[in-house]
């Protein structure tokens, strides 16, 4: 085996995962348990809700990542763990079963913060692949449904900010049309699934530049989308008071695409100009909105024609994880960072500064 072998646990928000991360790159085991059938009932997410679901999740999701990983706690070099941005009542049972964990097997405990997880899923590997990795410096994109910004980084753990979204995160905006369109929780995956049965003539949505600067706005578009449905409502003659009248679905997939459209648009044209300002040499792009088909190929498309690699993980590796905090955990441990048994969430975390 060769570099540190990390036990990642990330709990910040509504996914519980563990994983075992070689090296920062190669998963030797990743598991997630997922409480999306959990919110979907309420629509969202509930803080009490998904903390008491980690507390339940947690050793079965540590027992699978063990099973069949081929290692065992001798081989473990260093505990890692996300410790901010989420929210606390969550993070806190990833963080106190991380420094119990540390503390019984005498492992040094790393901190992790969620949103550099979601930059180094750009590093990782599964078992029998070497995909390319991210050259410096490079612009990064992360997009998620709590975070949405974009920075450069000249070298490893080395963050500027060069803009971040000034209201909505971008899978908010995604969850919050979703719900608006009837398509249900979480929004982006369905919103995908709908823009992608489409055909004709995509609804047209407005698009937030802000001018030349690297920010986002999103929550415009959520008035907006609240304004275009209730025309496509009037079109197709249904009474604007009645909830139980409902869209076609042709109508739903053309609003899908025009909505998913706009926020592809703003996010890849940022993107690449903030690579070409930069001078990078790659372009990383993570967090779960990244798992969005359109915004990946749109991206490529787009780097493809100036030449920059484009570093995108899988989607189940977009999507929040553990295998992330170990990509990240082991660049911290390796530089020599470790974490105290004192170690605290942080809910509001920040990743870098302007
Ligand atoms: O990174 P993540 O799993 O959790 C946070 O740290 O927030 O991101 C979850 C967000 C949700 O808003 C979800 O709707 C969005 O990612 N998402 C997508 C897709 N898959 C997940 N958005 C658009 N298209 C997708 N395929
Ligand atoms: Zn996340």
């Amino acid at each position: 085996m060769s570099g540190p072998l990390l036990l990642s646990i990330e709990s910040s928000c509504d996914e519980t995962g563990i994983a075992l991360i070689e090296d920062g790159r190669r998963i030797v085991a990743n598991v997630v348990a997922s409480q999306v059938a959990l919110h979907a009932a309420t629509g969202g997410i509930v803080p009490e809700v998904a903390a008491r679901a980690h507390l339940r999740w947690i050793v079965p999701v540590l027992d699978e990542a063990w099973a069949g990983a081929g290692v065992g706690w001798s081989d473990v070099d260093a505990v890692a763990v996300t410790y901010g941005p989420g929210l606390a009542g969550s993070l806190l049972v990833g963080i106190n079963f991380a420094k119990a964990l540390a503390w019984v097997h005498d492992k040094p405990l790393i901190g992790v913060n969620h949103l550099e997880g979601h930059v180094y899923a750009a590093w990782l590997a599964d078992p029998g692949t070497d995909p390319e990795r991210p050259i410096f410096p490079l612009v990064a994109l992360v997009v998620s449904g709590g975070h949405t910004f974009l920075v450069e980084m000249r070298d490893h753990l080395e963050y500027r900010l060069l803009g971040a979204t000034v209201d909505d995160a971008a899978g908010e905006a995604f969850d919050k049309v979703g719900r608006l369109l009837g398509l249900g929780y979480p929004g982006g995956p369905a919103i995908q699934r709908a823009a992608e049965a489409a055909d004709g003539i995509d609804v047209p949505f407005p698009r937030a530049w802000l001018g030349d600067s690297y920010d986002f706005s999103f929550s415009g578009l959520k008035t907006a989308a609240r304004r275009i449905v209730d025309t496509v409502r009037a079109d197709e003659g249904l009474p604007a008071d009645d909830p139980e009248a409902v869209l076609s679905d042709a109508a739903v997939a053309r609003l899908a695409r025009g909505f998913q459209g706009s926020v592809v648009d703003v996010l890849a044209t940022k993107t690449i100009r903030a690579a070409e300002a930069c001078g990078a040499r790659s372009v990383v792009l993570g967090g779960g909105v990244a798992a969005n088909g359109a915004l990946r190929s749109r991206l490529a498309d787009e780097a493809a024609e100036r030449g920059l690699p484009l570093i995108v993980p899988r989607p189940g590796l977009c999507t929040d994880n553990g295998a992330m905090i170990g990509a990240a955990g082991a660049r911290r441990f390796e530089a020599g960072e470790r974490s105290g048994l004192d170690l605290d969430a942080r809910p509001s975390l920040p990743l870098a500064r302007r």
